[in-house]
């Protein structure tokens, strides 16, 4: 008896998982390797990320290893929850604060996404094959722009397309880990502490991708 209700109990567990698989998850703490390439096949940016999760705060800067004709060099901190980020040039110790008029995050599935499908590229039954990923899928109406994410089991973000009206891009990540490994890189570099916010000239939008266009 106890056993069968342990059973059921388990089963309606299982139901109510599989139910939740169509809310969006949001990504844990992460370190990680990014790129961004737009879909003329122009590589824009690869480097190294640094992801908090919880603050919603993410830091990226561009590997100099990797530097092409098409790149840029950044690096950037993003605090999304603040709809704020920084140009950082630690070379020269200065730095830009800016205001985002376009919440777009790259390591996270917005909460109003639309659940497409569950796909398995590869041969699920080749040991080292078969990664089961979800698509998700929005528009971004402040940008004339739409996404298609797609995200591992555990809600990592593998690779997303965004669309806008001129371009396109598409990021991947790559050799994540479930940590912050520096967190100091999450906090506002002295030399841009009490920095005033540059502001936008009319007509810009300033996003995470923007930095890369
Ligand atoms: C993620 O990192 C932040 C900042 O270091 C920390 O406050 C938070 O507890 C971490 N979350 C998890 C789940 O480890
Ligand atoms: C840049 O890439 C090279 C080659 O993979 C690596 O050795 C180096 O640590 C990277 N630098 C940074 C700052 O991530
Ligand atoms: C990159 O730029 C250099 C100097 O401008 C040029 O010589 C080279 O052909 C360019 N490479 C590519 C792949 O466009
Ligand atoms: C820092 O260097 C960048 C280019 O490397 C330059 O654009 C910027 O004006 C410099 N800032 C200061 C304060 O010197």
């Amino acid at each position: 008896m106890y056993a069968a209700v342990t059973l059921f109990l388990f089963m309606c567990l299982t139901a109510t998982t599989h139910a939740d698989h169509h809310q969006p998850c949001h990504s844990p703490n992460m370190t990680g390797t990014m790129s961004v390439m737009n879909l003329k096949g122009e590589a824009k940016g690869y480097g190294a990320f640094t992801y908090d999760s919880m603050g919603k705060k993410l830091r990226f800067i561009s590997n100099e290893s990797f530097a092409t004709n098409s790149s840029v060099d950044v690096d950037l901190l993003m605090l999304f929850d603040e709809g704020l980020f920084y140009e950082i040039d630690s070379k020269n110790q200065s730095c830009e604060k800016k205001q985002l008029q376009c919440t777009l995050n790259p390591l996270d599935i917005p909460d109003d996404a639309k659940f497409h499908a569950t796909v398995q590229p590869g041969n699920p039954s080749i040991e080292g094959e078969g990664l089961k990923v979800n698509m998700w899928t929005g528009s971004m109406p402040e940008v004339k722009g739409g996404y298609s994410m797609f995200v591992t089991m555990g809600c990592l973000p593998m690779t997303s397309f965004y669309f806008f009206e001129s371009t396109s891009f598409v990021i991947s990540n790559m050799d994540i880990e479930l940590e912050i490994k520096d967190p100091d890189l999450l906090v506002v570099p002295s030399f841009c502490v009490g920095q005033a916010l540059v502001e936008t000239p009319e007509g810009t939008i300033n996003s995470f991708l923007n930095e890369f266009m």
